[in-house]
């Protein structure tokens, strides 16, 4: 049958995976299946602060721009993973926050560089960024970091116009997870979205990473919260999906997995401001899950082998129906 990516293109979305760069480099069936099934791609780290900054003023592009040629060779788009984030920081940058050695107006011109820096180099080649990753916790409160301790909350704004200056056509997007729904988390997403927007700061999208598990049920109101955001003016997309289940893996726990991972993409394809679903990763083999939730795993479209779930086909109808 025809690949998820020639049902995307036919619909006129984006299907996208995170890219594991060293399974790409030595997984011939990866490399394959990454160009063959998807029609946008996201680095999984290559592009995170700590992989490309790794000593203060030493560069590391080699691995991201691997990927934005991989790309580029498979008429794919990429979405940048990420700018700002509290996780993933290089470790001359957070040992200088903690010791003193850089302070406040120190560190805010580091960013400022970082931003620039790196939009500037793949400027006209990356077309949504996730600007800043994760900055609010499940209650709706600002995020404890570096970044909110140093230079308050006036570092999103920052962010969004410094990334804007570096590369204006590029799409700036909120992301984080448990924000699928209408919850506390999401509704401060909103409320920052709404004033940052009144306010002329160049924030043009909300993702939501859709990180599900099928023993915490469906997140509700997925629908309407796109369509909040949608009303702002903003573009909206599902940026690194994957479904988990507490170990082993049933029939049933594959249906209910299935039908997570179509409902997600049916309220992406039902809302007019989602032209992007992005999946963290399409093989268990090299799967973030099992490492981090002990017992718990299985959470992509297909197994170590590669062979293709439930999931995957409920995918496939979703696209064709889309
Ligand atoms: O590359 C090193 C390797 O050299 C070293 O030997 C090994 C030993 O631990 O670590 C390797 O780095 C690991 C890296 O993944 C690459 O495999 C890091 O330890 C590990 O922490 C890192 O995990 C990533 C995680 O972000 C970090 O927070 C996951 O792969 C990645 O899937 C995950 O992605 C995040 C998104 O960026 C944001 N949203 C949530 C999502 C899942 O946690």
């Amino acid at each position: 049958g025809p690949s998820l990516r020639a049902l995307a293109d036919r619909a006129g979305v984006r299907v996208g995976t995170a890219v594991d760069m060293a399974a790409l480099a030595d997984d011939r069936t990866y490399r394959g299946t990454t160009a063959r099934e998807f029609n946008s791609v996201t680095a999984e780290n290559v592009m995170k602060w700590e992989s490309v900054e790794p000593q203060r003023g030493v560069y590391d592009w080699k691995a991201a721009d691997d990927l934005v040629r991989f790309a580029r060779a498979n008429g794919q788009v990429v979405r940048g993973h990420t700018l700002v984030w509290h996780s993933q920081l290089p470790g001359w940058l957070t040992a200088g926050v903690a010791d003193g050695s850089i302070g406040a107006a120190e560190l805010r011109g580091i960013l400022r560089k970082h931003i620039t820096t790196q939009v500037k180099r793949y400027k006209g080649k990356i077309q949504q960024w996730d600007v800043v990753n994760e900055v609010f916790e499940e209650d709706g409160s600002l995020r404890n970091s570096i970044w909110l301790q140093q230079l308050g909350p006036s570092y999103i704004a920052d962010a969004f116009r410094w990334a804007h200056a570096a590369d204006p056509k590029a799409k700036l997007f909120l992301n984080d997870y448990n924000v699928e729904g209408v919850n506390a988390k999401s509704t401060a997403y909103y409320e920052l979205a709404k004033r940052l927007r009144a306010e002329g700061v160049p924030v043009q999208g909300f993702g939501a990473q859709g990180h599900l598990a099928i023993q915490y049920g469906f997140p509700g109101q997925v629908a309407e919260n796109l369509a909040r955001f949608e009303a702002l003016g903003m573009r909206t997309a599902f940026t690194e999906v994957d479904v988990r289940m507490i170990l082993p893996v049933d029939e049933a726990k594959q249906a209910t997995q299935a039908s997570y991972y179509r409902k997600l993409l049916d309220a992406c394809l039902g809302a007019r401001s989602c032209r992007s679903f992005t999946v963290w990763g399409f093989t268990d083999r090299y799967s973030w899950v099992p490492g981090v939730f002990e017992g718990q795993g299985s959470a992509t479209l297909m197994d170590e082998e590669y062979g293709r779930k439930p999931a995957y086909g409920a995918l496939r109808e979703g696209l064709a129906a889309g």
